[in-house]
């Protein structure tokens, strides 16, 4: 029986109203949520402490070189919790998700318990990449950030050659070597003690004057869960166990400066001991330029801020194969683009490791005016006083 016109008519016109009804419905939800074309984007850290400062400063860098160029309608925060802890960034992401916010970069403290947030995230539309630390078995499709092993393996060749300087490093001879981590959970700080360990371990091995006839006494890694407070009473505890330590290592920020308190207050000399600390801020650089830190292994945690950002735009403008592809020619049989590390120290030291590898450990000045032609603002790394 043909449909008659009135009816037809009817049908058309409940069709039309279902779309307009359904598109209101879904445009009067998004805009509950946030602005309508509005890119909103937040790169998550891990806790409070310079070292967050100056990503934060280059998300904020970014953001602003992205309005400038393109007028764009964009707004880039960064966020860190109050402490290292899983649980309370976790909350954050699940906030921004019910938020629909267009990117996300976050540096998980917990690797396996970021997988189904992040996994929500991308299943919900939001653009979605790690830095800083990464969460290699999430959907993630990217990480920008340091090589984290690589960057343990040098400090580790690094020691394992000041030690040998120092006499520490005999045939038949005991070397013993502190180490205290935030929490192993997180991928960097696992991937730091790894490597750190591994280089010390094959230094001996390769070593033509020790051909592994030493014994190392590894001791931790303890991990102090993000507090400064227990990195200090680590460090104290086998400083006093172990007082002939010869070598410390932390693989965390603040536990550089956690190292220096103890041996100041045990009355260890500047140098006694082979401390190796991770990053360049205001906090660690007085443990270098006392020389307390032998080795100080800056990252470049402002470009993992800036980087995130314009990755993530661009990924809202091109495509996410195209974006990342351009960023990183590899992608996707490597998923991971390093920011690379600096080894710093007071004074300028070259050394070449027992494995071949050249080691160049620059000045504190130096790397200060290698970040200000990067366009760091040296100010922001603590450097300002150092000439
Ligand atoms: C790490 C961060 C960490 C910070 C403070 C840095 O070395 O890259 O992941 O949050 O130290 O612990």
């Amino acid at each position: 029986m043909p449909i008659s016109k009135t009816l037809l008519i009817a049908i058309i016109a409940i069709v039309v109203i279902a779309a307009i009804g359904g598109g209101l419905g879904y445009y009067y939800y998004s805009t509950t949520q946030r602005q309508p074309g509005k890119i909103t984007i937040y790169v998550i850290g891990k806790g409070v402490h310079p070292y967050w400062d100056v990503v934060a400063a280059g998300v904020e860098q970014a953001e602003k070189e992205i309005k400038q160029k393109f007028g764009a309608n964009i707004d880039a925060e960064f966020w860190t919790p109050t402490k290292e802890e899983a649980a309370l960034q976790l909350s954050q992401v699940d906030a921004l998700i019910a938020q629909k916010i267009t990117g996300l970069a976050l540096a998980p403290v917990d690797a396996e318990a970021a997988i189904p947030y992040i996994n929500k995230a991308i299943q919900q539309g939001i653009i979605t990449i790690t830095f800083d630390t990464d969460s290699p078995n999430s959907n993630r499709p990217i990480y920008i950030g340091t090589d984290n092993y690589k960057a343990g393996y040098l400090g580790g060749l690094s020691a394992y050659l000041i030690a040998k300087q120092k006499g520490y490093v005999k045939p038949g001879a005991t070397l013993k070597v502190g180490i205290i981590s935030a929490t192993l959970a997180a991928e960097n700080a696992r991937n730091r003690v790894q490597g750190f360990m591994d280089a010390i371990k094959k230094s001996a091995q390769a070593d033509p004057d020790i051909k592994g006839n030493i014994n190392i006494q590894f001791i931790g890694p303890y991990e102090d869960k993000g507090d400064v407070s227990a990195a200090v009473s680590y460090a104290l505890s086998i400083l006093q166990a172990h007082p002939d330590l010869h070598i410390a290592f932390g693989s965390n920020a603040y536990e550089g400066p956690a190292w220096t308190q103890a041996l100041k207050q045990l009355n260890y000399p500047p140098g006694k001991v082979v401390l190796v600390q991770f990053d360049v801020t205001t906090d660690n650089v007085p443990p270098a330029w006392e020389g307390y830190a032998l080795v100080t292994i800056g990252q470049r945690q402002y470009f993992m801020g800036y980087y995130s950002v314009w990755l993530i735009y661009n990924i809202t403008k091109m495509g996410l194969e195209k974006a990342i592809k351009q960023f990183l020619s590899q992608w996707p049989q490597v998923k991971a683009y390093d920011t690379g590390v600096d080894l710093v120290a007071k004074e300028h030291l070259e050394l070449t490791a027992v494995t071949g590898e050249k080691i160049v450990i620059k000045g504190l000045s130096e790397y200060k005016r290698e970040m200000q032609s990067l366009g760091v603002d040296p100010k922001l790394l603590g450097l300002e006083n150092i000439p």
